[in-house]
């Protein structure tokens, strides 16, 4: 599978999105090894706070089918400019690797290394360089 392939199946995951309250939709994949993919959509929650973004779903989804290294991500919603994963999807992302990342919008997408959108990850704590 390959960048166009994963974006498929991201908007495919997107269709499944729990998002009464904002009605946002968000999709994602996450591939592993292998090529192995995994999807995510949002899953909100009448009670706002315990929402799940697309990306966090989809490492989840990884990690409980025993990957736990992520070489590429793609994230699509419906936005004029490509989406951009929140600050604590980019935390937990980068626990996995420091993937590829590909930000799909309604009229094109932009391509990023997770190390782009958040410098310095883990420098410094438990003493990681
Ligand atoms: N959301 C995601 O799922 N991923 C992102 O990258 C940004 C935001 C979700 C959370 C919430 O359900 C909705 O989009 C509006 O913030």
């Amino acid at each position: 599978m390959d960048w166009d392939g994963w974006t498929r199946l991201a908007w495919e995951a997107r269709e499944r999105a729990h998002a009464p309250y904002s009605k946002f939709k968000v999709g994602a994949v996450v591939v592993g090894p292998g090529d192995r993919v995994f999807g995510g959509c949002n899953v909100e929650n009448l009670s706002y706070g315990l929402t799940m973004c697309a990306e966090r779903v989809a490492i989840g989804s990884a990690v409980a089918a025993g990957v736990s290294e992520i070489r590429a991500v793609v994230v699509v919603a419906e936005t004029e400019a490509p989406i951009s994963p929140c600050g604590a999807c980019r935390q937990v992302l980068a626990e996995f690797g420091d993937p590829e990342i590909l930000l799909v919008g309604r009229h094109g997408s932009e391509r990023f290394t997770l190390g782009e959108l958040l410098p310095r990850a883990s420098t410094g704590i438990l003493d990681r360089l």
